[in-house]
């Protein structure tokens, strides 16, 4: 092979070898092999010094031709590969700013305080107003005023939390009905929801609860208006018609007094284990105002008469939404919560 002919595979094998680079650091070690202190070229340069003089021109020219070219390539390389690589970096550090965003978690409403809400719009339209009274009562509002006198049997059935002698935890909000008559005149036309307390705890009774309590109290208030509203309030309530019966029952403060039971929701009156196979579920107790409880409220019973109902929101919440087990409202279980 001539000199020529060397010096120019020299170039053709560093070409190939340029163009087979897939990394800067690949490059970098061609550039080496052929242009580095001991490289495949230099070591060309090197002989031109031992050649025979009228050669050595010829030679030298050619040696330096390539190394030109060879540095024009490794040069032309660097750049393409510099482009890859920053065009992966691109890639690698992409954000996609369509992703939604982390948001942070909120709360929801207790199934306990949305019923409460729904309750009070739907009393609202009947022209009831909220009102409240104190979580803990004394001895003549929670029973006196409502004609349970001391030693009356119905005190015991209250299981009440005894805070002194005469103060207590309210075992019902029935108390509000006679504060608010106190200090107003009729027409009364109020529901007092509210916390009440029982000394009572197992699978169906906490010892706090909530109630919500009715009255109206005015001219000719007979009990087929508090048919109208009871009714009318359980169709609104569970946005359904269910049968409504009002089986007499007893309570000191309201006579005639009744418990109002509904066809069981779940299996529509066949029987189930929620309706205790009676197709019939208690929801709330009431009746016609007692002249004792008005007459503690400083209304004239010949004139007046009113009626009362006091119902439980947990127990309407759970054959509203279905609830099985009581005890999902206070464990504060967030699988349960967050389906509100
Ligand atoms: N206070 C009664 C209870 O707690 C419910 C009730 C209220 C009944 C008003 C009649 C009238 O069981």
């Amino acid at each position: 092979m001539s000199a020529e002919d060397s010096v120019q595979s020299i170039e053709n094998s560093a070409t190939e070898a340029i163009e087979h680079t897939n990394s800067l650091a690949e490059l970098e070690a061609v550039k080496v092999q052929y242009l580095g202190k001991n490289g495949i070229v230099t070591e060309q340069l090197k002989r031109i010094s031992s050649l025979p003089a009228g050669e050595r021109r010829g030679f030298g020219q050619a040696v330096n031709r390539i190394k030109v070219q060879i540095a024009g390539r490794i040069q032309a390389r660097h750049e393409c590969l510099e482009q890859v690589s920053l065009d992966q970096q691109f890639r690698d550090q992409s954000i996609d700013v369509t992703l939604p965003g982390r948001t942070g978690t909120i709360g929801s409403i207790h199934p306990i305080s949305r019923t409460l809400w729904r309750m009070e719009q739907i009393f609202d339209r009947l022209g009831f107003t909220v009102v409240e009274g104190p979580e803990i009562e004394n001895d003549y509002y929670n029973f006196e005023a409502l004609n349970i006198p001391a030693n009356h049997p119905a005190r015991a059935m209250h299981d009440t939390f005894y805070i002194s002698d005469h103060v207590l935890l309210r075992t019902h909000t029935s108390p509000v009905q006679v504060r608010f008559m106190k200090e107003h005149d009729p027409p009364v036309r109020i529901i007092a929801p509210g916390k009440v307390f029982r000394c009572d705890s197992d699978v169906t009774h906490t010892p706090m609860f909530h109630q919500l309590e009715g009255l109206s109290v005015d001219l000719d208030v007979t009990f087929a208006d508090l048919k109208g509203v009871i009714i009318h309030f359980i169709h609104e309530f569970f946005e359904a018609e269910p049968k409504v019966r009002f089986r007499s029952s007893y309570f000191p403060f309201t006579e005639p007094s009744a418990e109002v039971d509904m066809g069981c929701v779940f299996c529509g009156g066949e029987g189930c284990r929620i309706c205790k196979h009676t197709g019939w579920v208690e929801v709330l107790g009431c009746g016609m105002v007692h002249p004792e409880v008005l007459k503690h409220g400083n209304i004239d019973s010949d004139k007046y008469t009113g009626y009362a109902f006091g119902l439980g929101i947990e127990r309407l919440t759970m054959l509203r939404y279905g609830v099985s087990d009581l005890r999902y409202f206070f464990n504060s279980e967030l699988s349960f919560l967050r389906q509100f």
